[in-house]
């Protein structure tokens, strides 16, 4: 019992400590010139969905959950969005080359349709992001048109 009692005193102020390290939770502000929606003049529908399922992690308008302050939580989804902004940054869109944009609108379309995006952990804390069978086709529709007009 003793050493139970010795291993949660020193776990409870391990995590209590971890508190107290810094993570940077701003965002970069967003320019018009570089941004997907406003470049592509995306339709508000699309526009929706984009925002409830992936600006998260692929954007600079990423809404921060409660669980993203919390250690050791807020690491795994600090990497995450830093992660997620690596592959595909709508918001810096026009910054990336004409074959980097082709690429990230063909995995875009194969990664909704496998469903391996939205990430599965996320969904559960946004219900917004459970995409509906007629919503996912309809963003895969919209990068599909863009890749076709190659408007990139
Ligand atoms: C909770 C964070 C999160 C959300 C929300 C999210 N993604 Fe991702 N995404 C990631 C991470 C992390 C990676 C890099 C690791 C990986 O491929 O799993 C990634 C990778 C990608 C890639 C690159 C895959 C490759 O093969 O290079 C594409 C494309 C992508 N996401 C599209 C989307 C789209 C479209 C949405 C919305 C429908 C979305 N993601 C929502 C975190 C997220």
């Amino acid at each position: 019992m003793k050493t139970f009692t010795t291993i949660l005193f020193w776990l409870v102020i391990a995590v209590s400590v971890i508190q107290f390290i810094p993570m940077d939770t701003t965002n970069k502000s967003v320019k018009k010139s570089e941004n997907f929606v406003d470049v592509l003049n995306t339709p508000s529908e699309v526009q929706e969905i984009l925002k409830n399922a992936c600006y998260d992690c692929h954007s600079n308008e990423t809404v921060y959950p409660y669980y993203a302050f919390i250690a050791p939580f807020s690491w795994s989804v600090k990497s995450h969005i830093n992660e997620g902004r690596e592959h595909l940054n709508f918001s810096e869109w026009t910054t990336f080359n004409k074959d980097l944009k082709q690429g990230m609108l063909a995995n875009a379309i194969e990664e909704i349709q496998q469903k391996s995006m939205p990430m599965a952990a996320y969904v559960p804390y946004h219900p917004k992001a459970n995409l509906t069978d007629a919503q996912r086709k309809i963003l895969t529709n919209y990068f599909s048109e863009i890749l076709k007009s190659s408007k990139f």
